[in-house]
């Protein structure tokens, strides 16, 4: 993939997991990076350690993406450092709380779609923003999943959500193309992260019936999701936008089981 040592590109969520491939991903195509997350510590540490590995600007912004002011600052803050941003990825995301839905808390709701949801259009809005006083224009990926499209129980809030970012996507590529600004998503499948290794999605039983419902036979990794993204911001996807691009190793083919007992035993813990 052509590389650009003058892109600048800033990762939501990018202290760990999916997010963390994704920052190390584009300085591997010689972005300068900015992670920004809730998680300063981690943060800097993954941003110290991109920058010892690929010889790009790092830095790590304290971000919390549900909080407007705070993304803008991010985006000037950035800005400000590099230079105009031209790479934007909407990773943060997560469900909080799992339970049927006529079970489920009010405020489970709201946290779960204010940070799958809310938190992308405020990362979109303030980008795209930022992205039309530069006449080079940009490039958005969000990241979905693909609970956008498979219907798990107990995970409406999440399933809405990312549902919510496909459409968000769309909107916004047609919005903004005329401008020279794309804007697309990824839908990862299982991917082994943190998150995942922690609650045991991708482990024991359930990362068994995963592996076994995946046509190529195993759990993603954050690279897989990565290398996607690197492709869509990249000049060789300059005709694509709007497209959400599962990269799951097909296990959409079959879609997820029903996994409502185990996951609700794994939410309990
Ligand atoms: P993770 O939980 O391992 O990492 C998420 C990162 O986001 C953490 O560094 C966390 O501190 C940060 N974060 C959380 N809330 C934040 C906020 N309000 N503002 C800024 N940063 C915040 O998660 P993982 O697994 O890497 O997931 C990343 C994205 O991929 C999420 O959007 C998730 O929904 C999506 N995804 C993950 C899949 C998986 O199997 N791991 C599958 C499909 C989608």
């Amino acid at each position: 993939m052509t590389r650009d040592t003058d892109s600048v590109a800033v990762v939501t969520g990018g202290a760990q997991g999916i997010g963390e491939g994704i920052a190390g991903r584009l300085a591997i195509q010689g972005a300068d990076v900015a992670i920004a997350d809730i998680n300063h510590e981690t943060a800097r540490a993954t941003a110290d350690e991109i920058a010892a590995e690929h010889d790009v600007g790092t830095l790590a912004v304290d971000c919390d993406v549900t909080d407007e002011p705070a993304v803008e600052g991010l985006i000037e803050t950035v800005a400000d450092t590099f230079g105009p941003v031209d790479t934007f990825v909407n990773n943060a995301g997560g469900a909080m709380g799992f339970a049927r839905t006529w079970e489920l808390d009010v405020a489970e709701w709201r946290a779960t779609v204010d940070l799958s949801l809310h938190g992308v259009f405020l990362g979109t809005k303030h980008a795209v923003r930022h992205m039309l006083e530069t006449p080079s224009g940009g490039s958005i990926v969000n990241v979905a999943s693909i609970n956008r499209e498979a219907a798990t129980d107990g995970m409406a809030p999440y399933c809405a959500a990312k549902a919510g970012v496909s459409q968000l996507t769309k909107v916004v590529a047609a919005e903004a193309g005329r401008h020279g600004i794309r804007v697309n998503a990824v839908a990862p499948g299982a991917t082994r992260t943190p998150l995942t290794q922690e609650s045991g999605l991708v482990e024991g039983a359930m990362g068994e019936a995963f592996r076994e419902r995946t046509p190529l036979g195993r759990i993603g990794e954050p690279d897989d999701i990565a290398d996607a993204v690197a492709f869509l911001v990249s000049e060789e996807a300059r005709w694509v936008t709007g497209e959400t691009l599962r990269v799951d190793g097909g296990l959409h083919i079959r879609g997820v089981q029903n996994y409502y007992d185990t996951l609700q035993a794994m939410f309990e813990e």
